[in-house]
């Protein structure tokens, strides 16, 4: 049942190309053309804003979302986690369209921050792994996002498939807002079906980065950085390192560092850094350069020519592959998983059943 895999996370992890491809498939016509949403389908020229609200990994697919429904379809956006959100009383516009992702569809916190929109919000959407939740049962319309049972409690396949069909919505609302052309859009269409084969490319360095996992178990405190929709992702890796290995991580945005947690810097502190070759790369590594000149042990991922580029004097170094850039917060997913997994089972620690976690929190 765990298919030759040594636990559910790692089965997991390398299904993703697998169910990805579902989901682009059920999201887009037959000739990549075009994007099908389930009826009643959604009207993006309805919304003047959007509130997306989650919990744990499921915000971290809401707080990348934001910045594909901004920079792709100008869309603002709100993200909240749905703990904050239930009782801070914020005032929702008619004109919104609320959005909540949930692999269970049954958190507590979510369900009830949904409840608290019903009747405000003009419409209400729930991303979710199980079409007969709660959550679903109580929204205006429920997307599928088809990643299959996920049995690891630490979410992997279900967040990258969060990813894919948030993205799919921005690009949606894109076309409804007129913000793209057609052609744009089918370029943006085909490159997420190149999304696969370069997850596949992702998790060839599976074994490499089990050789980096072996160093960081040594490690009591491990920082992850991003900029753009690679913050989020930082935050994520972060969560994901110490849930399941018990190391204190955290994510940080790039440019926040010297505001403060640069002081954290030393020579024990492995310092991941994740940099795709967007137009925020050269802003990211010179962030990077900054921690190696205070004796920081820096682990680069970015891709062949970004490990030219900006390589020298890295402690360590994972290539992927080059990605288009609205699609790298998917593809680094799979490193920062990759990442977590390796360091847990370097550590013995119980992978599929970390301590003091639950599956589904389905109690506030
Ligand atoms: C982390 C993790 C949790 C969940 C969170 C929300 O790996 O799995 O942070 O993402 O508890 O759960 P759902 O998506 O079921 O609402």
């Amino acid at each position: 049942e765990k298919a030759g895999h040594k636990h559910y996370m790692s089965k997991e992890i390398f299904e993703q190309p697998t169910v990805i491809s579902e989901a682009l498939n059920y999201y887009m016509s037959a000739d990549g053309a075009s994007l099908i949403l389930p009826e009643p389908g959604i009207d993006f020229t309805k919304y003047d804003r959007i509130v997306m609200v989650a919990c744990g990994t499921a915000f971290y697919a809401c707080f990348t979302a934001k910045y594909w429904f901004e920079q792709i379809a100008k869309v603002p956006v709100e993200v909240d986690i749905a703990s904050e959100f239930r009782y801070r009383e914020a005032p929702i516009s008619p004109r919104t369209l609320a959005i909540y992702v949930s692999q269970s569809g049954e958190t507590a916190d979510t369900l009830a921050a949904l409840r608290y929109t019903a009747g405000k919000a003009e419409t209400i959407i729930t991303v979710t792994n199980s079409s007969e939740s709660s959550m679903a049962r109580e929204s205006d319309m429920s997307l599928p996002i088809l990643a299959g049972v996920e049995v690891g409690v630490a979410s992997t396949k279900a967040f990258s498939c969060q990813l894919t069909v948030l993205l799919m919505l921005a690009l949606k609302a894109a076309q409804d807002r007129g913000v793209l052309s057609e052609d744009e859009i089918k370029t943006q269409l085909s490159a997420l079906r190149s999304l696969p084969g370069l997850l596949n490319l992702a998790l060839d360095q599976s074994s490499a980065i089990s050789d980096v996992s072996a160093l960081l178990a040594e490690s009591s405190d491990v920082l992850f950085l991003g900029r753009g929709a690679m913050y989020p992702l930082a935050l994520e890796g972060a969560l994901k390192l110490k849930e399941i290995s018990y190391i204190h991580a955290e994510g940080y945005a790039s440019g926040e560092l010297k505001h403060g947690p640069i002081a954290l810097v030393d020579q024990n502190t492995p310092i991941i850094v994740l940099a795709p070759r967007d137009k925020l790369f050269e802003k990211t590594v010179s962030n990077m350069q900054e921690v190696m000149a205070r004796g920081g042990k820096v682990l680069l991922i970015s891709d062949e020519q970004g490990l030219k580029e900006a390589g020298d004097g890295v402690w360590q170094t994972i290539q992927m592959p080059t990605v288009p850039d609205a699609l790298a917060p998917i593809l680094y997913a799979v490193p920062a998983q990759l990442l977590a997994y390796h360091t847990a089972v370097a550590k013995g620690t119980d992978v599929d059943q970390p301590r003091n976690l639950a599956k589904s929190v389905t109690v506030e």
